[in-house]
């Protein structure tokens, strides 16, 4: 299989994101881009054509096919169109930890994408950013940048919250330089015709010239969905990251009177009707 150096260069995060990795990680990425590169080739030949992707159009026709609203978070909706499951209680102080083993779970998509994180060398800002940047797509969809630094800032630092509320903005807008290319995902998602609303685009404007434009750039780059079902991820390599930049509440998450104390206890609670 041939491999595009270029390309297999910005999809681990552009020149300089190679010159931190040593020579495993490199075969590994490799390995890992080739596997991805063969998938997609193998879901071409058997769809006989590349896919095609709905317009914005056909999305909206969908809407009123679902009982639910595509932005509620995924603790309010069951699973491939079954009921809800009644949901382990909290313990009565609960961790960051207990949060992701009981509400976030199974969290695939932001732990994998914080073992890439980690294992191309960024930041402990970055790796946390990336651990946590869509976990409040339990609690809630649209504009989930900002809701999820929300959720978080109390509790990380500044820079982790502004990786996180960036995020979402950045996704919509390709950086090659960095790595980041626009995702199919999203030509799945919101349709092949797709334009960001005028706020997301004023966003990106502003964001282009920030100083800490790479924050939320280098979530994106590390942003990953295709994923293996088989793959075993864990948070316990992120513990000792979570343990210096997550300023657990001693009276646990929901209970410390913190501005985003209520979505923490929502999210405990999804079931309670006021
Ligand atoms: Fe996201
Ligand atoms: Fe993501």
């Amino acid at each position: 299989m041939e491999v595009d150096r270029r390309a297999f260069i910005a999809s681990i995060g552009g020149a300089a994101v190679v010159a931190t990795m040593d020579h495993e990680a490199k075969a590994e990425a490799l390995e890992h881009y080739m596997e991805e590169q063969l998938d997609a080739q193998v879901a071409a030949q058997q769809g006989g054509q590349p896919e095609k992707f709905p317009t914005v159009a056909e999305i909206e026709a969908q809407i009123e096919t679902r009982p639910y609203r595509r932005g509620a978070g995924s603790v309010f909706v069951g699973q491939r169109g079954e009921n809800v499951k009644k949901l382990q209680p909290m313990p009565p102080k609960p961790t960051l930890k207990d949060f992701f083993e009981l509400r976030f779970a199974p969290a695939n998509h932001v732990l994998q994408s914080a073992t890439r994180a980690l294992k191309t060398g960024m930041s402990e800002e970055v790796i946390l950013a990336c651990l946590l940047h869509d976990c409040v797509l339990s609690l809630i969809k649209p504009d989930h940048g900002w809701w999820g630094a929300q959720l978080f800032e109390p509790y990380i630092p500044e820079k982790s919250a502004f990786a996180i509320r960036y995020h979402q903005t950045l996704r919509f807008y390709p950086d090659p330089e960095a790595g980041y290319e626009y995702p199919d995902q999203y030509y799945r998602i919101f349709g092949h015709d797709y334009q960001p609303p005028q706020y997301i685009a004023d966003t990106y404007k502003w964001l282009k010239n920030h100083k800490w434009y790479m924050e939320p750039r280098l979530v994106t780059v590390n942003d990953l969905y295709a994923f293996d079902p088989n793959a075993k991820v864990s948070l316990d390599p992120f513990m000792d990251i979570v343990g210096r930049h997550f300023k657990q509440p001693k009276e646990g998450l929901g209970f410390d009177n913190s501005p985003s104390a209520h979505m923490w206890r929502t999210l405990a609670r999804p079931d309670s009707p006021l």
